[in-house]
């Protein structure tokens, strides 16, 4: 008897999808477990069958919410998250480096002609930032700076000025956004759960962006296609409702 782990009633897709089953066949054990609250079973057996790729998993058993197992899964679940939060963290700090030893001159050559298309007036800055915005697609750290020394402007003015509008992002954005209408004519045909089939997919939360800069997702209140929801745009292109399996395959369009 091999014992793999825990897995949970609403898993068995997935479970199905990692060990790579055509079809689980549930022994009568699992079956009456059905009928009860408790929602964690503990998989004791594989056979392999006679088909290289197809396993089934012959007899669950309950194990209770306090288990060993059950506590060694949420362990290891809240590790997983941990490890994606630092390796976001470690992309972003990557992604700074970069900027630091490649862009930062090419960068700061291009501010400068903004601010001098400006003619260097500081009561201009905010259509300065705006077109700042527009050439590097957010605001980084060092450009703030420059413009502080070059207009003589307190840096925490234009902190303020960029963190009061939602308009500014003080944060690297994806190259392509994703935008998920949360209006009550999408919201009642299924917004909730288009958003969280993408959040599955990309593995990213609203107003996040992800951890290869691809994708940047963010809700909005109506895509004015209201007829056609729930819908969601990226890059300009509206799609209604996609499936996880279309999501995939949209997503995999945009490098
Ligand atoms: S409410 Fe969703 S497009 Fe208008």
């Amino acid at each position: 008897m091999e014992r793999i782990g825990l897995i949970s009633k609403s898993n068995i897709e997935n479970i199905k999808s990692r060990y790579k089953l055509n079809n689980i066949r549930t022994s009568k054990t699992y079956r009456n477990f059905q009928d009860t609250k408790q929602d964690n079973f503990s998989v004791r057996k594989i056979h392999k069958t006679d088909s290289q790729d197809d396993y089934n998993l012959l007899s669950f058993s309950n194990m209770g919410s306090d288990s060993e197992y059950f506590k060694d899964a949420e362990r290891i679940k809240k590790l997983e998250k941990q490890m994606s939060i630092w390796l976001k963290d470690l992309n972003k700090l990557k992604r700074e480096k970069e900027i630091t030893l490649e862009d930062m001159i090419k960068d700061l050559t291009k501010i400068d002609e903004i601010i001098k298309s400006h003619g260097y007036n500081r009561s201009n800055l905010i259509q300065m930032l705006l077109d700042i915005q527009k050439e590097c697609n957010w605001l980084p750290k060092h450009v703030l700076f420059y413009i502080s020394d070059k207009l003589e402007i307190p840096l925490t003015n234009i902190y303020n000025i960029a963190s009061f509008y939602k308009h500014f992002n003080l944060e690297p954005q994806g190259k392509y956004n994703i935008l998920v209408c949360m209006g009550t004519a999408c919201y009642i045909r299924g917004a909730m759960n288009l958003l969280q089939r993408i959040v599955n997919v990309l593995e990213v939360k609203p107003g996040d962006t992800t951890s290869d800069y691809r994708f940047t997702l963010d809700t909005v209140n109506c895509l004015g296609a209201c007829a056609l929801g729930p819908v969601m745009m990226v890059d300009d292109k509206y799609y209604t409702n996609p499936s996880t399996k279309k999501l995939k395959k949209i997503f995999s369009k945009f490098n």
